[in-house]
């Protein structure tokens, strides 16, 4: 007989709040793509954790979930390597993470440095939604649910994945066993891709971000934007490398290291003007696109192809994702009422 060797475990996802970016590509996608035929992975569209600070668009995060499946076929995900499932259709992550409520302390969560940010980048303070506060609770549920071990994300995600882990092991320490696995964050080398503006993060409410379905001219008006040395006035004026946007995008796209450490040399050395490098990095940024973006449109063409691996991947992770809340739900030792008469354990 055949017998699967079972593959580790990948889950991942994105909230459904707009078309993803380079920055999703280059953060998580890129490893998504390479990662799947050697790993069981599982993709979230992340619709229920798009709605803690969008409760009031619901619409905006509806219509993305087609959207955002259409981005992760774009870019390579492979439907028959990848099971693409929608949040809010799976019921047991709700439930685990009611019971995960019960792991975890307010000043904990208020604690946990990406819920920390977005408390003073909002102003929130004390009336900080209790559905946002919780949300590195939600997605220990996410992860845990499908036994994840793998967990590729950008750098920005790590402290909710050791939220996640710190959950797990106070659970597992409850039921007495190994129940729920520790995941691992995977983080590209390249580290975070800045917006075109050289601001910290690319981010699509910023106004600096390159969308995956860029038109060419689109791509070539963000390049020409991009952030490089303010002082390499002329040509022939030394240039600085480090935090130029359109070094950092060069590393993180261009295959040609030694091309791109040479023109790093002469830039750093004078006598490479800005428009040179510029006009490599768009070549390199059309070629990445143009595929993307006409898989995008194929895609387009067909959603009800679309929705039926929809369908098709969340049946199947509600499968996966319900045996493990009757798991923890056992281990914990909770009323069943599918329990036998005779030994009925009151
Ligand atoms: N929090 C992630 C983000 O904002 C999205 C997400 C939801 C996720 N659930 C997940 C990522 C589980 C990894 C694993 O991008």
């Amino acid at each position: 007989m055949f017998v699967e060797t079972a593959r580790p475990i990948i889950l991942t996802g994105d909230r459904t709040t707009g078309p993803l970016h380079l920055g999703h590509y280059a953060g998580s996608l890129r490893n998504r793509v390479a990662l799947q035929h050697k790993h069981q992975q599982f993709v979230l569209l992340a619709d229920a954790r798009a709605l803690t600070d969008n409760i009031d668009n619901p619409e905006k995060v509806r219509r993305n979930v087609m959207e955002v499946a259409i981005d992760y076929l774009a870019v390579g995900i492979d439907p028959r390597e990848t099971t693409i499932c929608v949040q809010s259709a799976l019921p047991a992550l709700a439930e685990l993470t009611q019971l995960y409520l019960n792991f975890v302390s307010v000043s904990r969560l208020e604690r946990n440095p990406t819920i920390k940010d977005e408390i003073q980048m909002r102003g929130f303070e004390r009336d900080i939604p209790a559905g946002f506060l919780c949300y590195p609770v939600a997605q220990a549920a996410d992860i845990t649910a499908f036994k994840a071990t793998v967990v590729p994300v950008g750098l920005d995600q790590s402290p909710m994945i050791e939220q996640t882990n710190e959950i797990g092991r106070r659970i597992n320490r409850q039921i007495g066993r190994e129940l729920l696995l520790e995941a691992k964050p995977l983080i590209p080398s390249t580290g975070r891709l800045p917006g075109v503006d050289g601001k910290t993060k690319m981010s699509k409410s910023q106004g600096n971000a390159i969308s995956l379905s860029a038109t060419p001219n689109e791509i070539r008006a963000f390049v020409n934007r991009m952030y490089t040395d303010p002082n390499h006035l002329r040509t022939s004026d030394p240039g600085i490398v480090e935090g130029n946007v359109v070094f950092t995008y060069l590393d993180a796209f261009d295959t040609d290291r030694a091309a791109v450490d040479e023109l790093k040399e002469r830039y750093r050395r004078g006598g490479l003007g800005d428009v040179t490098v510029k006009r490599r990095l768009e070549d390199v940024l059309q070629e990445l696109l143009k595929p993307i973006r006409e898989r995008r449109a194929a895609v387009s063409n067909d959603l009800g192809y679309v929705l039926d691996l929809l369908r098709s991947g969340t049946s199947k992770a509600r499968a996966i994702t319900q045996s493990t809340f009757d798991e923890l739900r056992d281990g914990l030792g909770l009323f069943s009422l599918e329990q036998n008469l005779t030994k009925l354990n009151r």
